[in-house]
């Protein structure tokens, strides 16, 4: 399954109710790249700062990174891919590798993923960007105006964890992550519409509304 929207739309946090109620793992690029830039690899070293000023890192570099996670065998079941594909390149790549080297020949029916679009106001978007929290010890995600912990700035779950905003949701950076995808992303959404395999969720509804919808798109794609 492809999940598509813009920054802030709950691309993260559908991914990981899809992921609980499946048991299949949630691929998001910005997960995987925030890693490597933690961990200080050759690629994390180059996303370091793109990312921090909210533009895309190079398909290359992105396609090369997915492909080796696509091939662990977790994903044998299936997978969410959560932020990509991102431009028409990537989204052409994927489709290629799919093809290729992913699909069983022997297999009679080809499954292409499910692409799911959220879709979401933009002052909504901009609230929830300015609000995100996380927790840096279990990776709880909340919301200061949406879904705030028990206690100000505080885990309700890691007991005296202090909640950090991520670096790339300052107020100067949201709006080139917007402005990319805008020009980059959502030609991504057509290429998908004119294959026919593009749905659309309202994401402006409230996180179990949203998640209810995906859910019933799978099922009925799977039936
Ligand atoms: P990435 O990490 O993918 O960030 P993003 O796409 O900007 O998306 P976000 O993580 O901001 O939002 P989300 O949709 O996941 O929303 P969330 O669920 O957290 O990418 C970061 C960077 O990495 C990019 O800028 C780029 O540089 C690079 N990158 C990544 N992928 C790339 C690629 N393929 N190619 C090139 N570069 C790439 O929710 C947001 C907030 O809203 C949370 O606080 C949440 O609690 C709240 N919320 C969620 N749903 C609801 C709801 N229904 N109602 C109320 N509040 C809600």
């Amino acid at each position: 399954m492809v999940l598509l929207g813009p920054p802030g739309a709950g691309k993260g946090t559908q991914s990981k109710r899809i992921m609980e109620r499946y048991g299949i793992p949630q691929i998001s690029t910005g997960d995987l790249l925030r890693e490597h830039v933690s961990r200080g690899t050759e690629l994390g070293v180059v996303a370091k700062s793109i990312m921090a000023r909210g533009e895309l890192v190079s398909d290359d570099l992105v396609c090369n990174m997915v492909r080796q996670r696509l091939m662990q065998p977790d994903c044998k079941r299936g997978y969410i891919l959560d932020g990509f594909p991102r431009t028409a390149a990537q989204a052409g790549w994927l489709d290629a590798l799919l093809e290729d080297e992913l699909f069983d020949n022997s297999c009679p029916t080809k499954a292409w993923p499910i692409v799911i679009r959220l879709v979401v106001d933009y002052n909504q978007l901009l609230l929830r960007i300015t609000g995100r929290r996380s927790c840096p010890t279990c990776g709880r995600i909340y919301n200061v105006h949406f879904q705030p912990p028990r206690f100000d700035e505080v885990c309700d779950e890691a007991h005296g964890t202090k909640l950090v905003a991520r670096n790339d949701d300052r107020l100067e950076v949201i709006q080139p992550r917007l402005t990319a995808f805008e020009e980059q992303t959502r030609p991504v959404a057509e290429y998908y519409r004119q294959t026919g395999r593009l749905r659309s969720v309202n994401g402006d509804q409230p996180v179990d509304e949203v998640t209810a919808e995906i859910i019933k798109i799978i099922e009925d794609h799977q039936a």
